[in-house]
């Protein structure tokens, strides 16, 4: 992409050590943002972080956020960064484990996937909001799944997970639209990434579009000139298109 449509426009990408998160960030380096990479392992980020265009300009969290107190490490280090936020993606997840009926599910996963997955997107939100509302044109983006709107046997958690976070996306949309803060949440679609790998290991990954493929509708909804909020929209639809229109 030729012109830099995230310029100078600060962003944190929560799971971004590796898969969709990276992808994007990657993207949004390449268009000028100051990107936030995030995940548990400073060895891992570090080397991600190298990935990125213009490295000197980016920077790392770590934190695990699926704590209770995750949330509140992620926030405290953000600030001693920065003191505004413009674009917040919550792209950490787990998928739990894969294809368990949930008349044998663990509850211990339940809780894991449920508190990763949902509530820490809550509190990561509420905990950087002071940040946000110093942002510039703040837009803020949960990632949610097919298996979000249509449950499906096997899915568990990990599908509840995502009806919540298609909840939450409404509720923190409508309360903050009055303040200028735009919500959204995107379905990135089956996408080539080691989550992906784990829920079909019988797939081709090759024949899934790869992180970067599905940046576009993650550029255009974290620039600062695009209006809308509370919608869900699917990354595939956006797959080759060019997020500068
Ligand atoms: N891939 C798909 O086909 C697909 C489809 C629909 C929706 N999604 C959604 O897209 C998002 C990204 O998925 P992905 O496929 O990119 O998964 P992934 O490759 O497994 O990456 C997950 C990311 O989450 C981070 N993470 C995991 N546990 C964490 C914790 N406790 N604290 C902080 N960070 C943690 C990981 O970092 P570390 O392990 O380094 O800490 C990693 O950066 C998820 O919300 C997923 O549900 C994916």
């Amino acid at each position: 992409m030729s012109i830099e449509l995230l310029s100078d426009r600060i962003c944190l990408i929560t799971g971004s050590s590796r898969g969709i998160g990276l992808g994007v960030a990657r993207v949004f380096a390449e268009n000028g943002a100051s990107v936030i990479l995030h995940g548990r392992d400073e060895n891992v980020l570090r080397q991600s972080l190298a990935e990125l265009s213009e490295p000197q300009k980016q920077s790392y969290i770590t934190a695990d956020i699926n704590t209770p107190e995750g949330a509140g490490v992620l926030a405290r280090a953000f600030l001693r960064l920065h003191e505004k936020l413009d674009v917040l993606i919550h792209s950490a997840g787990i998928l739990g484990p894969p294809m368990i009926p949930l008349a044998e599910y663990p509850a211990e996963s339940w809780k894991d996937v449920l508190h990763l997955n949902l509530t820490a997107p809550f509190l990561v939100t509420q905990a950087l909001l002071p940040a946000l509302r110093k942002g510039d044109h703040p837009s803020v983006i949960f990632v949610s799944s097919g298996v979000g709107y249509k449950g499906r046997a096997g899915w568990g958690a990990y599908s509840v997970s995502k009806f919540g976070v298609e909840g939450l996306n409404q509720v923190w949309a409508d309360e903050l639209e009055a303040e200028g803060i735009r919500v959204n949440a995107v379905n990135p679609g089956g996408t080539r990434t080691q989550m992906r790998a784990a829920a079909y290991p019988q797939e081709d990954p090759t024949t899934l579009p790869t992180p970067e493929d599905i940046a576009p509708v993650f550029v255009w909804l974290a620039r600062a000139d695009t209006a809308v909020s509370g919608q869900s929209l699917e990354a595939r639809d956006w797959v080759g298109r060019d997020p500068a229109i």
